[in-house]
């Protein structure tokens, strides 16, 4: 009887998990440095459905760069593929803007707190709205994230309720991304970066009426002014930086969903959050209670008892 098994051969495992390491990293250090200069600039210049905007534009033109120059190879696309994207792109302007728009009003560590929730979000969507059931352990892992996250918010010494609010609106719409985006990307033919750089796209044109209605050109001229007299020319490029980085972390993390499953994506993301609440607390000085922390705490550790529930 011929053997079916699947045999890797030691070192392609260990070069598949290096590669799989060098995703992470790299994933989780573009995305400590888009959330510092995106604070930075939200600091200076408040008008986070602008600078969503312009984080959405920059890795759009980028890849339209790409593409010409032929650096990545265009995706074929038919109209099905647009119709298909256009609910995650929906899901990912309004996820994107609220959580901007959260750290427009709290600390970058507090709307990561509460966006380490997002598995309770999940598991409560998928049980409301696809009438998924989950095996207990999985109910119960989301006490500890549920509360966690509660301690976190009522013991946060800034706390803002449009913050609260931004990071909640963001954990559901990503909820929806993900859920929409699994069933755009089975058995696709485009890539993790080209099928980022489309959600883009279509996110810019969805986000860009709405940015012009809610703030528009003469907030954003007037800001500027007061920005780049507060902090100089290198306004120009903490406003460069945060979008370039916003495309790149995303289009890493989006080429690693390529190679590895979305319950090992979850559990990085958590990982990141991590290294973003300390790196933000250390470079803004956020003030933090131990109780506060405490709470953190708690919640990320509800996230890892989730994905071992999950497993
Ligand atoms: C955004 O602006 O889209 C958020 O910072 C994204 O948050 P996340 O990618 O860490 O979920």
């Amino acid at each position: 009887r011929p053997l079916d098994i699947n045999i890797e051969l030691p070192n392609e495992q260990s070069a598949q998990k290096l590669k799989i390491g060098i995703y992470f990293a790299t994933w989780w250090a573009l995305n400590v440095v888009f959330n510092i200069y995106n604070k930075k600039v939200l600091n200076a210049f408040p008008y986070p459905w602008l600078t969503s905007t312009l984080s959405l534009a920059c890795g759009s033109l980028m890849m339209l760069v790409s593409w010409a120059t032929r650096i990545a190879e265009a995706p074929k696309t038919d109209l099905d593929f647009w119709k298909t994207l256009f609910p995650v792109a929906v899901a990912h302007t309004i996820g994107h803007v609220a959580a901007t728009v959260s750290m427009s009003k709290v600390a970058v560590s507090f709307t990561h707190i509460i966006k380490s929730g997002e598995p309770a979000f999940s598991v409560l969507v998928s049980r409301f709205f696809l009438g998924e059931t989950f095996p207990l352990p999985v109910y119960l892992s989301l006490l500890p994230i549920i509360g966690g996250c509660a301690l976190a918010a009522v013991t946060e010494l800034n706390f803002n309720i449009i913050g609260f609010m931004g990071a909640m609106i963001s954990n559901l719409a990503f909820v929806f991304r993900n859920i929409f985006s699994k069933k755009g990307m089975k058995g696709k033919s485009v890539s993790g970066m080209n099928y980022y750089a489309c959600l883009s796209m279509m996110s810019l044109l969805i986000l860009t009426p709405f940015a012009i209605a809610v703030e528009g050109p003469k907030m954003w001229a007037a800001g500027w002014e007061n920005a780049v007299s507060q902090i100089g020319p290198n306004f120009v490029w903490w406003v460069m930086a945060q979008s370039v980085f916003y495309h790149l972390y995303n289009q890493v993390s989006y080429m690693s969903l390529d190679q590895i499953s979305p319950l090992t994506f979850s559990i990085g993301n958590t990982m990141k959050r991590i290294s973003v609440i300390v790196a933000s607390i250390i470079i803004f000085h956020t003030p933090v209670q131990p109780v506060n922390a405490l709470g953190a705490a708690i919640a990320i550790l509800g996230t890892f008892l989730y994905s071992q529930a999950k497993m």
